[in-house]
């Protein structure tokens, strides 16, 4: 199966709409129907794509004790259109973007191979790829990546929220959420704020592969508690979280890759000094 590409190609009057939107606002939502259209992708393809949810892994990480989330993670590099996945790796943020589970390195269960490879993920990191470029202006075309592949799993009397650490950005460029299955669930509303904190949007993704894209530079976002509609059943939200930053830039929130440059400049500084 192919996937448009969408790596600076001719945009679309939906990928003109949600650049104009993004440059303007700082975040755009894409309707399941406009998703699909824009993977280009037969319908056939997307059940055993989403049917991988049933197979995550329990957060380990959680640093409110919660046992409600389960997730795998993958990096890529993505650059003029061609994607290779990285290999497997700890997920890292600071705790000034993250300040219930950030300063830790993190290790989750890695995407499954197809599921990594799927035509629908490349399609996306296509998308946020195209997207980061242009409302960046960039001459960048080396992107990082990221994956995260999520389900939230809400009791009656337990607290069960896709953000623990609250409001937030992800230190990246952009991100992109995207709802794959929400089940007896009430809540899960999307909050999009601005650095200031102030209301920008509150987007209740209904549908699969309803998505919502924000510019990380300048926006925060947040995503409320989910309850059962029903008990004692549990509510289950699934969703997909990529992110994206240019594979070069200084990661703000990546404390150790910093701390590792510091010190093979010392090593530079000491072994030029021996040499002369
Ligand atoms: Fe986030």
């Amino acid at each position: 199966m192919n996937h448009r590409p969408l790596w600076r190609a001719p945009l679309d009057e939906t990928m003109q709409r949600a650049v104009a939107q993004l440059r303007a606002t700082g975040f755009a939502r894409f309707e399941a129907a406009q998703s699909r259209d824009l993977l280009g992708l037969p319908l056939e393809c997307f059940g055993p794509y989403t049917e991988s949810w049933e197979r995550l892994d329990p957060d380990e990480w959680m640093g409110d004790g919660g046992t409600y989330r389960r997730r795998r993670f993958a990096t890529f590099s993505v650059e003029g259109g061609t994607i290779v996945r990285k290999p497997h790796q700890r997920h890292y943020q600071s705790r000034l973007h993250n300040q219930l589970n950030g300063g830790v390195d993190r290790w989750f269960s890695p995407v499954e191979p197809k599921i990594a490879d799927h035509p629908i993920t490349h399609g996306l990191l296509s998308l946020g790829t195209s997207l980061a470029y242009r409302i960046t202006d960039t001459a960048e075309t080396h992107w990082h990546g990221e994956m995260h592949q999520f389900r939230i799993e809400g009791k009656a009397f337990e607290r069960a929220t896709p953000t623990p650490e609250g409001l937030h950005r992800d230190g990246v460029t952009l991100v992109i959420m995207m709802l794959i299955d929400r089940r007896n669930m009430l809540g899960g509303v999307t909050g999009i704020r601005d650095s200031e904190g102030r209301n920008l949007a509150d987007l209740e993704l209904a549908s699969p592969f309803e998505m919502v894209v924000v510019d990380d530079r300048r926006l925060q976002h947040v995503v409320t508690p989910i309850k059962p509609i029903k008990s004692p059943e549990s509510a289950v939200r699934d969703a997909l979280v990529l992110t994206f930053r240019p594979e070069m830039a200084d990661h703000i929130s990546d404390a150790s890759t910093l701390s590792r440059r510091r010190q093979s400049a010392k090593l530079m500084f000491a072994r030029e000094n021996i040499e002369e």
